[in-house]
């Protein structure tokens, strides 16, 4: 079993590379670093994809039928924990790719799997008695802020190096097809050639999309409200939830602080779309007396009380977390029936 010439590049950038079907699941091809990753022998996969759920962890089992019985064409990318014959285990984030033909219809896809252990491992320790509220807090910080790093790593690595690399793949085919057609070559293998390109374009659009997905480049300059627009637009074209957004920042606010806001305002966008019912979403970001302001509002059904009590939500501690790490206040409030109401404050550092 071979790969693709672009999968083979997306494999010398170091991600882990697979192709499969659904319904029912077949796995035609899984690069050596998806061996590595998830302790499976290529050849298992070839001859029962099932022989996965004996290595995943059997807490995340029912996540990996869940994703596989999924046929969704987007979905947010998985963590998975795989258990080694070493007795170790890896966590792997797996990101999904639809694959079309020419006339729309879906294909295949294509998975593309990297190791985060080292940015969640920290989490296996957490039933040691030494290990209190504090320094949990203090754990679950550096956890993000190296998954931040990552993903800012990632992206600029795929987007600079494979970016560039595939372009210039592309240039060398426009070149060889032109020469092509000065020797009078028979027309199908110049046919052949523009089909790559054509490939090597949607390479290139790939490649953009994972990168800006990973870590919106505007964060880094500084610009809030375009990342934000951006994400915006994205969330509503998968989800059909009209979602506006007001930016009002007109001071440079730090690549820190925006990350907060930034990821604050992807959960508040993915609660939204998964719990509220709502049509729309009007988001406000401003700067108003040395203070950031996030307001997310949403019109659907409101969230329960019992969810802002619970202390165990993921997501709403992950945005209280993030608020606190910063200075910074979240607050969090919903009307049955009248949607819900979202207030992200941070004091700007003067320089
Ligand atoms: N915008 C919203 N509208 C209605 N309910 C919400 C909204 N946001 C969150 N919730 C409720 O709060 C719960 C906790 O949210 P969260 O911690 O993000 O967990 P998750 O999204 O993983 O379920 C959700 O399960 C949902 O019931
Ligand atoms: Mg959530």
């Amino acid at each position: 079993m071979t790969s693709r010439p672009e999968l083979r590049l997306l494999e010398t950038a170091g991600l882990g590379v697979s192709r499969y079907r659904l319904a029912p699941l077949r796995v035609d091809y899984v690069s050596a670093e998806i061996e590595r990753l998830l302790g499976i022998p290529a050849f298992r996969f070839y001859a029962d994809p099932s022989c996965m759920f004996e290595a995943v962890h059997p807490d995340d089992r029912a996540l990996l039928t869940h994703a596989l019985a999924d046929m969704s064409e987007i979905r947010p990318p998985l963590t998975l924990r795989w258990r080694l014959r070493s007795g170790r285990v890896s966590w792997v984030e797996h990101h999904r790719l639809a694959v079309h033909d020419e006339s729309g219809r879906l294909v295949e896809f294509i998975g593309l799997a990297f190791d985060v252990s080292g940015a969640v491992s920290g989490a296996a320790v957490s039933t040691h008695p030494w290990l209190n509220a504090t320094a949990l807090r203090a754990l679950s910080e550096r956890i993000e802020q190296m998954r931040e790093e990552e993903r800012t790593r990632i992206a600029r690595e795929l987007h600079d190096e494979l970016g560039q690399l595939l372009t210039g793949a592309k240039l060398d085919f426009s070149a060889t097809i032109r020469r092509l057609r000065e020797l009078r070559t028979p027309g199908d293998v110049v046919d052949r050639l523009q089909s790559a390109i054509g490939q090597i374009d949607i390479g290139i659009a790939t490649v953009r999309r994972i990168a800006t997905d990973l870590r919106p480049p505007a964060l880094d300059h500084e610009d809030l409200g375009a990342a934000m627009a951006h994400e915006a637009r994205r969330v509503q074209a998968k989800s059909g939830l009209a979602i506006s957004v007001s930016s009002c920042v007109n001071v440079a606010v730090e690549p820190e602080i925006s990350t907060v806001a930034f990821r604050v305002f992807q959960e508040a966008l993915t609660n939204a779309v998964r719990h509220s019912r709502a049509a729309k979403v009007a988001t406000t970001v401003a700067v108003r007396r040395g203070r950031l302001l996030l307001y997310v509002t949403d019109n659907g059904i409101g969230i329960p009380p019992s969810a802002l009590r619970g202390g165990n939500s993921i997501g709403l501690l992950g945005m209280r977390e993030r608020a606190v790490r910063v200075g910074g206040q979240l607050r969090i409030t919903g009307r049955t029936g009248r949607g819900t109401r979202l207030l992200l404050t941070i004091p700007l550092r003067t320089p």
